[in-house]
């Protein structure tokens, strides 16, 4: 099916440029041709000549070569291909492909290709995790890459996690399904959440006083913005529920943006059945009884009066109501005895689980978070915490804990 097809296989600078040689064999036997670009690094890892001897034919490794340029130039190569594969992807190829970067042989074709380029992407689980990875990806995606893996395991640093290449026998099938025309982009990701409805919550929510005055807290919407981006990932069909913030809404995220927490209850019983309801949304625990058409004048000798009454707890609407999701999930915000009161919180509120955080530091705003899991299996509770983490890593381990679950309760 895929013979007489070629691909141009950049191999960059990581441990696991080595499967790569298994690739160039497996692609072989399926009758597929590889021509290769090593990369500088990735000449640290694999040599030309062995890429060269597996493939059959001219490795090329320079922009500025002579040789080279007479027998197929960079522009030549970079379309010659039916596919361009980038494997092991490194962070730096992939940020330089995102931003139109075009210094070595590598990224100038990158750049110059009217191919598909699928990447498997190989580097340590930080890298991976790290928002500027993140934004990368979110680019190339936009400009219809695909992506094989990264896998979760052990990795060459010693760490645990996301960023393992994905395995040769994988990426040739990704090569497979993509040269047969029979896929898009999401078809190539594994969707343990496809067909799951998560219902998210986010961001802050604001109670007028008056037209120009509100009451509010500092809540930036991040951690709710990522588990939404984690779980979409993952397959899921998300609708986030949020309150004004300053961040664009994740792509392929039903995103419905509200004000007040009356507003924020509404949306979501709208949004409902879900199979899981996330809320992470600062809720405003009061809003003012009266909120006039009219700004309040300052008065000079009396203060206003103003009049606070108590929001709807949405949380506990939702894990109340008819339609109860088969998984919900609170947060708590606390400063300190943060597992009894997530303990409590969570009998209070009817959850299955609350991710507690001490937010005495800089959690409120900040990238990173510290999360404390607290579920309760019988009758015991079960607290697990998790290491000082980005918040978008904290939105992949919470998406795959919540993979687990549903796994076990379907
Ligand atoms: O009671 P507390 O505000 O600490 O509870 C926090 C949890 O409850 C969070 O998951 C938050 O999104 C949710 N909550 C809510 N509606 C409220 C208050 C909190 O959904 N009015």
């Amino acid at each position: 099916m895929s013979k007489d097809k070629r691909i141009l296989l950049i191999i960059g600078g990581g441990i696991a440029a080595f499967k790569s040689l298994l690739l160039i064999r497996i692609l072989a036997k399926r009758g597929i041709k590889t021509t290769c670009i090593v990369t500088k690094g990735g000449q640290e890892f694999v040599t030309p000549l062995s890429v060269g001897g597996l493939s059959g034919e001219k490795v090329f490794t320079e922009l500025f070569s002579l040789s080279d340029e007479a027998e197929m130039g960079h522009i030549e190569l970079s379309r010659s291909a039916d596919l361009v594969v980038v494997a092991p992807a490194t962070a730096d190829l992939m940020a330089k492909a995102a931003h139109g970067l075009a210094n070595d042989l590598a990224s100038t074709t990158l750049l110059a290709t009217d191919k598909r380029v699928l990447y498997a992407p190989a580097m340590n689980v930080r890298m991976w995790a790290h928002p500027a990875t993140r934004k990368n990806i979110e680019i190339l995606r936009s400009n219809h890459a695909v992506f094989v893996g990264p896998e979760e395991g052990d990795m060459a640093c010693g760490e645990f996690g996301f960023g393992r290449m994905a395995e040769p026998e994988t990426i040739a099938e990704a090569i497979e399904t993509i040269l047969s025309g029979k896929t898009e982009i999401d078809a190539l990701k594994p969707q343990p959440l496809k067909n799951k409805h998560i219902l998210i919550t986010a961001g802050p929510t604001r109670e007028p006083i008056d037209p120009v005055r509100y009451l509010s807290n500092h809540s930036s919407g991040k951690q709710g913005y990522a588990i939404a981006r984690a779980c979409v990932d993952l397959g899921a069909d998300v609708t986030l529920v949020s309150g004004p913030v300053a961040l664009t809404p994740p792509q392929g995220v039903n995103t419905v943006h509200v004000d007040t927490a009356c507003d924020m209850l509404d949306a979501c019983e709208k949004a409902l059945p879900a199979d899981v309801f996330i809320a992470v949304a600062a809720v405003a625990d009061w809003r003012p009884v009266d909120n006039t058409n009219h700004k309040i004048k300052k008065c000079k000798d009396a203060l206003p009066p103003l009049c606070l009454t108590e929001n709807p707890d949405i949380l506990r609407t939702i894990a109340n109501s008819k339609n109860r999701p088969k998984l919900v999930v609170g947060f708590a915000a606390e400063t300190d005895n943060v597992v009894k009161f997530a303990q409590a919180k969570l009998t209070k509120k009817n959850c299955d689980m609350i991710i507690a955080n001490d937010v005495s530091g800089d959690v409120m705003g900040g990238d990173n978070n510290t999360m404390i899991v607290v579920t309760k299996e019988d009758a015991d509770y079960h607290a697990e915490t998790w290491p000082l983490m980005s918040k978008e890593l904290c939105a992949q381990t919470l998406a795959k804990k919540l993979v687990q679950k549903l796994v076990r309760r379907p």
